[in-house]
């Protein structure tokens, strides 16, 4: 079966816990099972890796280089300044969905910068937990199109 990967950056661990007035109450495992629900669903595999470092994340996406059909990932703070992740995103060849529960235009000025956007196919913000599955579909309706 044909696997996506969802990749969760730093602090996102914290989720269901962290600044709930922004981020919600639901934990990144329940975010993780609506995913994968959305991705058994369309008849795919979901890996999931969560790190609060940045080579981490590098690795993970390199892992997915030439095995996995498509990525999604919420980078968390390194969205803002981590030209290592992009680079990491550029290299991997098949669709890429940028995600946030957030509207990061909403937010501070500093938010408002994505580095990963110009690599990424599509962007699903704003949406809280309701965002995960909407990516996975993103994510799946690319693959089948067969864009990147
Ligand atoms: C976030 C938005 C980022 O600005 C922030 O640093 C996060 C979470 C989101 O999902 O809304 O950690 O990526």
């Amino acid at each position: 079966m044909a696997t996506l990967l969802l990749v969760s950056g730093p602090n996102l661990n914290l989720l269901g816990d962290r600044e709930p007035e922004i981020y919600g109450t639901t934990t990144l495992e329940q975010l993780v099972a609506a995913a994968r629900e959305a991705a058994t669903t369309a008849g795919y595999d979901l890996e999931h890796v969560q790190s609060n470092i940045e080579g981490d994340l590098i690795d993970a996406v390199h892992t997915a280089r030439k095995r996995c059909s498509a990525i999604i990932i919420n980078p968390g703070a390194f969205t803002h300044y981590s030209y290592a992740i992009a680079d990491a995103l550029g290299a991997f060849e098949g669709p890429i969905v940028e995600l946030h529960l957030s509207n990061t235009h909403r937010r501070e000025r500093w938010r408002h910068t994505s580095v990963v956007s110009p690599i990424a196919t599509g962007v699903i913000m704003g949406f809280g937990g309701a965002g995960y599955p909407i990516a996975v579909q993103a994510a799946v309706a690319m693959v089948n199109a067969g864009k990147r």
